[in-house]
């Protein structure tokens, strides 16, 4: 308390209880609630690390950063509440999701959330993975469990590279809450897609105790509104959604909430979506397009949670023999996607999927491309696939190529990382050989092109031959 005398003599009473109150509310929100915000754009983070004041309060114990411009960072009331309600700020606007299609998938419906989140000046709310995708059981409970998307994506980087503030569910709402909650949400699958019965589905709602009640969006949402069946949906048509112009003038008998059995309109305070997977500025499927924007205003700022990245390197290092603190040499990342791509395949499945040789093809262009226009040289290649024939493996091990030891992964890390680090390792690739039509190639494509300037190849697949081409041909895009 001495050093706090001495303060007042300089600082008006108010002023530092205020400070202090602030603090209290930081410490209990987490890191997660500050919002830079600077209105100067000059202003670099490091310029707000350096500002901050420490402040050591005596109740609760703990040292407490205060950043000079925290009153606009605080978006929500405090730590997680039983009903999301009572944590959400009345001078703060929301935006969430419920994506559920696997790992990518959901982590590009993300990156389209947050793009919302700016068009609408909202705060995004991230739900956590669906492991919808996953087989086997995390270390503890033998359950496969959801993984929060901070615990995979590095959300106070992103935050701090956006310049806004990202808050995740179970920051708004404890997760051993049983209250359940009504919301009133935007149904786009049904105005986009005629034929369907309800919104998409995704089970994070249930897993949240949000009971909710959709009300179907207004047709021209679609992006291409005279394509029957055509999933897509323009950003901005959901963007003046958020806005009460729109909203109210489009507001229509809402469905039944499945277990309160209410009837609500759309939310204006939390606004939410059932899924944006499907949605775009121009033309479906954009992140495929060099002008995406949710690719570059989001996706290349969401880097690896700083501890995925250290496991993954970890297991580099292991598979090609070096030590610990061994510097990775450059290396060359094949994704090949076969599992679930099997329904697609019209023909034998040795004749669908591409043969190691054309991969090999593929390998060798990235190689030379790489010695040639970088002069980087570039020996180790890894493998990275879902397929589980051995026999297959037995050949990629002729090829010379590396395969990830995953024996013991999910009993090590959970059942997720297998995934997350065969990914994080893709992506530090400084050249990447994809599998066409793959989402994961074509995101781990762009983190390569984006975050380590590499090289990229696509291998095509579904008929014999389909990768043929002659000489040298454009990077496609994974
Ligand atoms: C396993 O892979 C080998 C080599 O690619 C292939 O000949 C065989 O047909 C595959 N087996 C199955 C069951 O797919």
């Amino acid at each position: 308390m001495h050093s706090f005398s001495s303060a007042i003599r300089h600082v008006n009473l108010k002023a530092l209880f205020s400070v202090i109150f602030l603090g209290s509310l930081c410490y209990y929100a987490g890191w997660l609630s500050r919002w830079p915000a600077p209105e100067d754009s000059a202003l670099e983070w490091k310029d707000f690390e350096a500002k901050r004041i420490t402040i050591t309060v005596q109740a609760p114990q703990a040292t407490v950063t205060v950043i000079p411009e925290a009153e606009e960072a605080v978006v929500l009331n405090g730590s997680p509440t039983d009903a999301f309600q009572d944590n959400l700020r009345h001078d703060v606007r929301y935006i969430t999701t419920w994506p559920g299609t696997g790992f990518t998938n959901e982590a590009m419906s993300l990156m389209n959330l947050i793009y919302l989140a700016m068009l609408t000046e909202r705060v995004p709310i991230l739900p956590a993975f669906n492991p919808s995708h996953l087989s086997g059981g995390s270390p503890d409970t033998g359950e496969v469990v959801d993984t929060t998307f901070g615990e995979v994506f590095d959300v106070p980087r992103l935050a701090k590279e956006l310049r806004m503030p990202i808050l995740e569910w179970w920051q708004v709402k404890d997760r051993k809450s049983t209250t359940v909650d009504s919301l009133g949400c935007w149904n786009v699958w049904q105005a986009t897609m005629e034929h369907s019965s309800g919104p998409q589905y995704s089970v994070m709602p249930r897993k949240l105790n949000i009971d909710i009640s959709w009300t179907i969006a207004p047709k021209w949402v679609k992006l291409k509104p005279d394509a029957a069946n055509e999933a897509h949906a323009k950003f901005t048509g959901l963007m003046a959604l958020a806005f009460p112009e729109q909203r109210n003038r489009n507001l229509r008998t809402p469905s039944k909430s499945p277990l309160l059995g209410l009837s609500l309109p759309p939310n204006e305070q939390l606004l939410c979506f059932d899924n944006l997977y499907y949605t775009a500025n121009v033309e479906g499927f954009e992140f495929e397009r060099d002008y995406s924007t949710a690719w570059r205003l989001v996706g290349k700022h969401l880097h690896w949670n700083p501890r995925i990245e250290e496991i993954a390197r970890g297991y580099v290092r292991r598979t090609f023999g070096l030590g610990v603190e061994a510097t990775i040499p450059p290396y060359i990342a094949i994704h090949v996607r076969h599992g679930d791509f099997k329904g697609a395949c019209h023909t034998p499945l040795d004749e669908c999927f591409a043969p190691l040789s054309a991969i090999a093809r593929r390998v060798n262009e990235v190689k030379e491309e790489l010695q040639r226009l970088k002069d980087i040289t570039a020996v180790h290649i890894i493998l990275t696939s879902d397929e589980t024939n051995i026999t297959w493996w037995e050949e990629v091990a002729a090829y010379g190529w590396y395969r990830i030891d995953h024996s013991a992964t999910a009993s090590t890390y959970g059942a997720w990382y297998p995934v997350l680090i065969d990914t994080a390792i893709q992506s530090e690739g400084k050249g990447f050989v994809g599998t066409d039509r793959s989402t994961v190639s074509l995101i781990a494509g762009r983190r390569v092109k984006e975050w380590n300037d590499g090289v990229l190849r696509s291998v095509k697949w579904g008929k014999v031959g389909a990768d043929n081409h002659q000489g040298r041909s454009k990077g496609a895009q994974g």
